[in-house]
């Protein structure tokens, strides 16, 4: 049977502000319909709604506004990193959280200023940080000891000063698939709590790092609030700790993880967020950071797809798409949920029965939903996959030789293609034939 705690397809919709079903037209994002972006690109193509990104990145400032801290956005450029989402961000308001040479050259692209970027990753090349040093950021979390004489080593030969911050490893199991849990003690993320205030002070001494704070990320999709409160509580102790021994202590980054609810669970939101930063920060007097990727794109994106048969294997059904693994690996990597609906009026409103999701690929692990109550969908009827603008586009694969999926941006009633599909021949395009071979 499906799962019990399954919202169905009308629920689903209810529960998005920016989705309606329309009579004729079928599903819309942001008063677009779908069916017409898909008719003119294809599938499987993701969509967009700047709108629905705009209307998150104001909900999460407000949140942080009425908490009374004076919290800057850094959008995790991970989740999302297409130049146009970039710019949407950007707009609004928001600086950028960078993890690689490619991220900090696209926000830069995208017109976000070097005083908006923040630099965090466990292994930054040396390229890569004297490009931030070069690109004078704002700050780079630092990772480690080891990597703390690295970037001392490279802003002495540049003649310039790094700013960093501490990124703290608190101990704390966010809760989260363990995947993409990172502040346990066994993680690879961040520097043990006891060995920050020694390393605070080594930094402190370097003639070409200037410490400017700590960070802390502890994972991602968290869904509940008390392991962000133990972070948090545990970077307080450190700066009162590192104050009293007469360091400066500027900013503290919150880091993301934010969750949301791809299966309509109830989740803590912005206000909760903010409230937890506000309860161990707000009297330290210091500048603050939040970087989430999720939770500002996620919801805001989705990714069409067409049905290419439905095959009956006794009492399965299974129906195939035309998108897979290779566009959307969240579901086979993390086991994750995501709703699906179909496009036609007609079909969202049919009986469910339990169906079998999936792509075309040579995996059994290419399955977006398995048991799932879905209305009869024939080859030819489109669907949507919800909730995939964080971490679908930018994981997507060309495996089996299937090319990187079209784009559109929805933005104040029109829409343009924002990526167009790669064309088959690229895939090959940069492979060269060894000339010994007949
Ligand atoms: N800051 C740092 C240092 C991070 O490592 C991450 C995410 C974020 C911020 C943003 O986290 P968010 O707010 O998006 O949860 N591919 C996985 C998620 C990996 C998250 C990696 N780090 C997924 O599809 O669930």
């Amino acid at each position: 049977m499906p799962g019990d705690s399954d919202p169905t397809v009308a629920e689903l919709i209810a529960a998005r502000p920016d989705l309606s079903i329309h009579a004729m037209d079928g599903l819309l994002l942001s008063g677009i319909p779908l069916n017409a972006v898909a008719d003119a690109l294809g599938t499987p193509t993701w969509v967009y709604s700047a709108d629905a990104m705009r209307a998150r990145f104001g909900a999460l400032a407000a949140a942080l506004e009425r908490a009374g801290v004076g919290a800057h956005i850094h959008y995790a450029v991970k989740a999302n990193d297409h130049l146009a989402i970039l710019r949407v961000f950007a707009e609004a308001g928001a600086g950028a959280d960078v993890v690689s040479e490619g991220e900090l050259l696209r926000v830069r692209a995208a017109g976000v200023a070097p005083g908006r970027i923040v630099f965090s990753g466990v292994g930054k090349t040396a390229r890569e940080l004297r490009l931030a040093m070069t690109e004078d950021i704002a700050q780079i979390n630092i990772e480690s000891a080891e990597e703390l004489a690295q970037v001392s080593a490279i802003a002495a030969a540049l003649g310039r000063t790094a700013r960093v911050a501490l990124r703290v490893n608190p101990d704390i199991d966010a809760g989260t698939h363990a995947k993409i849990s990172t502040g346990r003690a066994g993680d690879k993320f961040g520097i043990p709590a006891a060995d920050v205030t020694a390393l605070y002070a080594r930094a402190a001494g370097l003639p070409f790092v200037r410490p400017v704070g700590l960070a802390v990320h502890i994972g991602s999709q968290i869904a509940t609030m008390a392991p962000y409160r133990a972070a948090y509580a545990r970077v307080a102790e450190l700066v009162r700790a590192l104050r009293a021994a007469g360091h400066a202590v500027d900013t503290l980054d919150c880091g993301g993880g934010l969750g949301i609810g791809y299966r309509d669970e109830p989740l803590p939101g912005p206000a909760a967020l903010a409230g937890a930063i506000a309860g161990a920060f707000r009297d330290l007097d210091v500048g603050l950071i939040v970087e989430p990727g999720r939770w500002l794109i996620g919801p805001a994106g989705l990714l069409l797809a067409e049905v290419v048969l439905v095959k009956h294997a006794g009492a399965r059904r299974f129906v195939v798409l035309d998108a897979a693994m290779n566009d959307l690996v969240r579901p086979s990597m993390y086991d994750a949920w995501h709703g699906i609906v179909p496009l036609g009026a007609a079909e969202a409103a049919g009986t469910a029965e339990p169906a079998d999701i999936v792509g075309p690929i040579c995996e059994s692990g290419d399955t977006f939903a398995r048991n799932r109550a879905l209305p009869p969908l024939a080859p030819g009827a489109r669907v949507a996959i919800l909730d995939a603008g964080a971490y679908g586009a930018v994981m997507s694969s060309v495996y089996n030789a299937r090319p990187l999926a079209a784009a559109a941006m929805i933005d104040a009633g029109r829409w343009a293609v924002i990526r167009d599909r790669q064309p088959v021949e690229a895939l090959w395009r940069d492979e060269r034939i060894p000339d010994w071979l007949p």
